[in-house]
């Protein structure tokens, strides 16, 4: 139910409609236009939004303040408390994160014989993963080829992303379908039995296959079943704190804290795969999220003290369409399939000002200007700004009921506060949405670390400066079955490893040098919601 100061102008967008489908698609912005609409209104753009970091290996490269407070950081636990010749487990491959990255490079990993231990801060499976909605995009139409997509990513990227990443992922792409396929995945699929596909923004083929709108909890049911049935080792709200080394810095295990229990204990491990997602519960540069409670960068944490360097860590993707309106449910997801399936987007006037289908940035930067540069946006009465997503259209465009048929978790969500988006708009801003940069790692998920990997969300340099929709349920995938793999094949060839926090001591000099204040420890674990005078340290902090 909308509030009637909003109405009038939801009347205007039903009184534009049939003019603006006659419209036609509005042209692509060319290179000089999405140039300068970056420049103006895409908040990585934002000069004093960022600083340049004082140690580590990306000293002097910038990132967003929330991130540099996290990396300059003094650690959470001091490293003496721990006891790393008492390990309480002793594994092949640890891998640290349970999502889907996390939870595919168990599975590969054991499939290559290895000892495998997962381990996660929350519960297997509560990630971004479950969290997905769109699609998962492969290249395997007869019109279609890995090269396109190869192409494709490379443009959403802006040309930056590392070249062997994106080949692996494209590559690897149809193979993962069929693996998801195989394990159990329930794709959309015609009548025929042929998958549907459908396009995403920056694609140049329909090679969208998806589960309704519910993509990726999907996914990720599979995974853990599969999980669960092989019966492999989990352990559930163990957080990691640091990773351990050897005398030469190789990783050999990782540092933890119970958080049930309070119980700190370490893992050693021949290799180590962090999958611990992204960085959206930082809230940068106060934009709400799409992500779940447990991203909190705890893995670029980690990996930087251990000596990783990260890639594009100055990148943040905002995905055009959060939820604005109502309040409860604001920043959360609202799928580009929405657009996909034809929702124009439109200001507060009744007129589209963009192509709905631009990259994520373009389009992200175009509702920011709608809003804040032209006051073209909808005030919602708590005061947030947005555009509407006009979603009756998809009923005009492709037949009544397929708002509910192709996205029934979306119109409950709205449903539940009195919206129904196929008979009314819904309102939308931009919402931090994905941590385009992270670890930097070669095709094969090795990171600069000796037998760290990283795969997934917390891996940087696959999608550039900007990732594509669909690419991301990919790459977790892709990198999290090479990466499992690799971390497997690698093992075997190792005996004892010896296990210390000597880069931790070398790291917490460099922070002296600094004058880091004493009092900011990382990783973080969980955001902070409480007010401010209730803030007390966890138990454990020593
Ligand atoms: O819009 C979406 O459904 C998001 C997909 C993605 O980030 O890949």
């Amino acid at each position: 139910m909308y509030p009637e100061s909003m109405q009038e102008s939801i009347k205007r967008l039903e009184a534009t409609r049939e003019e603006r489908i006659k419209q036609g698609r509005i042209p692509l912005l060319n290179a000089e236009e999405k140039k300068a609409l970056l420049k103006s209104f895409h908040p990585d753009y934002i000069d004093t939004s960022m600083r340049a970091l004082t140690v580590g290996p990306n000293k002097g490269d910038r990132t967003p303040h929330e991130i540099a407070d996290l990396l300059e950081a003094w650690p959470l636990v001091e490293p003496k408390r721990f006891d790393p010749d008492k390990p309480k487990f002793d594994v092949d491959v640890l891998i640290i994160g349970g999502g889907g990255a996390g939870v595919s490079a168990a599975l590969t990993a054991a499939e290559h014989g290895a000892k495998v231990l997962l381990s996660t801060k929350l519960r297997l499976g509560d990630a971004n993963t479950m969290m997905a909605q769109g699609g998962i995009q492969a290249a395997d139409k007869e019109n279609d080829s890995p090269e396109r997509h190869y192409l494709d990513v490379l443009g959403g990227g802006h040309f930056k992303n590392i070249p062997e990443l994106a080949r692996a992922l494209v590559t690897d792409a149809p193979g993962v379908i069929a693996w998801l396929e195989g394990l159990g995945v329930m794709f959309d699929k015609k009548p025929d039995g042929t998958m549907i596909t459908i396009h995403g923004g920056g694609t140049s083929r329909k090679r969208m296959h998806a589960c309704r709108d519910y993509t990726g909890a999907e996914i990720m049911r599979t995974l853990r079943d599969e999980f669960r049935n092989r019966g492999l080792e989990v352990i559930e709200f163990c957080a990691a704190l640091e990773l351990m080394t050897d005398e030469k810095g190789v990783c050999t295990g990782a540092a933890f804290v119970n958080l049930d229990t309070d119980e700190l204990f370490t893992v050693r491990a021949k290799t180590v795969i962090l999958a611990t997602g992204g960085c959206g519960r930082l809230h940068i540069q106060g934009f709400p999220c799409t992500n779940h409670y447990g991203a909190t960068a705890d893995g670029l944490v980690l990996a930087y003290r251990a000596g990783a360097k990260l890639a594009f860590i100055d990148t943040i993707q905002y995905h055009p369409t959060g939820v604005a309106y109502p309040e409860q449910i604001v920043g959360l997801l609202i799928t580009e399939k929405v657009r996909g399936l034809g929702a124009h987007l439109v200001n507060v006037h009744g007129n589209r000002f963009i192509y709905e289908l631009e990259s994520r940035d373009i389009t992200a930067s175009a509702i920011i200007r709608e809003c804040v540069g032209q006051k073209n946006g909808v005030v919602t009465p708590t005061g947030r700004l947005g555009v509407w997503l006009d979603t009756p259209l998809i009923e005009v465009l492709k037949g009544q009921g397929a708002v509910k048929a192709n996205l029934p978790a979306m119109y409950h969500q709205f449903a539940r506060f009195g919206i129904y988006m196929d008979k009314e708009p819904i309102l939308t801003y931009p919402t931090q949405h994905y941590q385009n940069g992270g670890v930097l790692i070669n095709q094969w998920g090795e990171t600069g670390v000796k037998n760290l990997y990283a795969a997934g969300e917390v891996a940087g340099g696959i999608h550039g400066r900007n990732r594509l929709m669909g690419n991301s349920l990919l790459d977790i995938i892709v990198f999290g079955r090479r990466a499992g793999r690799r971390a497997a094949e690698k093992a075997k060839a190792i005996g004892t490893v010896s296990c210390g926090f000597k880069h931790v001591i070398a790291f917490e000099q460099e922070l002296k040098n600094a004058r880091i204040p004493r009092d900011r420890c990382s990783p973080l674990l969980l955001p902070d919601y409480r007010r401010a005078g209730l803030q007390t340290p966890f138990a454990f902090v020593g």
